[in-house]
């Protein structure tokens, strides 16, 4: 940990700078994630978003807007759409992954069932569209629109490649920029969109979230190996019980000894985990510098996105945005 223990996290510091406007994006997302007709959505929704959750999208949102000079109102109502697009993939998202940690609480999907996910996930995504058309702006409908076929996309694509070691690092990434890039990209872009920023400028937000969405989630995939459930609030292993191929897993396989792929076809493919299984897969990561290699990739990934800000105007907060890549990944440091 070191250095970040004795600093502000980029993230506090963004909220800080940010409080205002955070406080009106979460009096918006209260406001529409109730239901007067039915229950079940409130008691979901209350209990995903009274969990908090570290609210980085809506942030970057906030953010790209402040940095490209916008003074008008709807930078609100995009960050709030990208918070609700975010939770309800989150649900939509454990369901799949039968999780049953979430923001350091039990799963929705665990403490109610699967169809309440599902519905409510439904539910969420078509108020995020209600508040994005508020703003009138048919370019942003399309930037988050696109960017919602994306993140599905993303999960199917997953579910085709998880327990298929023929998995490599192209569709990997593939999988991550969709799932988890698509939703970051956007939220910077459409930032720079409604504050009518030059189109050389939304290409750079763009880029910038694009690679620091991919260095997160890489971060993620670690974490889900080496990190501690109590430090992020959801289960480890969870991705070796699910037979994810993610990139520790491809490293470590492009390195393994005959003995070591019939370890990994039997836990990956075959699905055949016995205690032990975990420690003994972790082990082999560390043996060929699987979980180093990861390291470096997000760590790239993060320089990337610190020099996209290079074509962004001047801008305290662009300071914050580039703290923010190192952080993602000082998390895995
Ligand atoms: C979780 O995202 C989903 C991934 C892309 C790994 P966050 O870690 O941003 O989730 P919350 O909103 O802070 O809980
Ligand atoms: C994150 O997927 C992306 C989405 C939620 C769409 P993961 O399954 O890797 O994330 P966690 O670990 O459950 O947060
Ligand atoms: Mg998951
Ligand atoms: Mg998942």
């Amino acid at each position: 940990m070191g250095m970040i223990d004795k600093v502000a996290k980029p993230q506090d510091v963004l909220a800080a700078a940010l409080s205002d406007e955070m406080a009106a994006v979460s009096r918006l997302i209260r406001e529409r994630m109730a239901s007067e007709h039915a229950p079940r959505i409130p008691e979901v929704t209350a209990h995903l978003v009274e969990a908090g959750g570290k609210r980085l999208r809506p942030m970057l949102t906030l953010a790209a807007a402040r940095i490209c000079g916008y003074e008008g109102p709807y930078h609100v109502h995009l960050a709030a759409t990208v918070e609700f697009i975010h939770t309800a993939t989150l649900l939509h998202d454990d369901v799949v992954d039968e999780s049953a940690r979430r923001r350091g609480r039990p799963t929705a999907n665990l403490l109610w069932d699967n169809k309440s996910s599902v519905l409510v996930g439904d539910y969420l995504f078509s108020r995020s569209f209600q508040l994005m058309v508020e703003t009138g702006s048919l370019r942003v409908l399309d930037i988050l629109a696109n960017a919602s076929a994306t993140i599905a996309e993303g999960e199917v694509l997953q579910l085709t490649a998880a327990q298929d070691l023929g998995t490599g690092e192209a569709v990997y990434l593939q999988v991550v920029r969709g799932k988890t890039a698509a939703l970051f990209s956007a939220a910077t872009e459409v930032g720079g969109v409604i504050a009518g920023a030059p189109e050389a400028v939304t290409r750079a937000l763009f880029e910038y979230g694009d690679c620091l969405g991919i260095a997160f989630q890489i971060a993620d995939d670690l974490l889900d190996y080496g990190g501690s459930s109590a430090a992020i609030g959801k289960n480890t292993g969870d991705d070796f019980r699910e037979r994810k191929v993610t990139l520790p897993v491809i490293k470590a396989v492009a390195k393994a000894s005959t003995e070591e792929r019939a370890f990994w076809v039997r836990v990956i493919e075959k699905g055949q985990q016995a205690d032990g299984d975990l420690a003994h897969a972790m082990a082999l990561m560390e043996r060929h510098g699987a979980m180093e290699a990861a390291r470096d990739a997000a760590r790239g990934w993060a320089a990337k996105a610190r020099q996209a800000l290079m074509a962004v105007p001047d801008h305290p907060l662009r300071q914050v945005l580039s703290d923010l890549a190192d952080y993602v990944v000082s998390r895995i440091d």
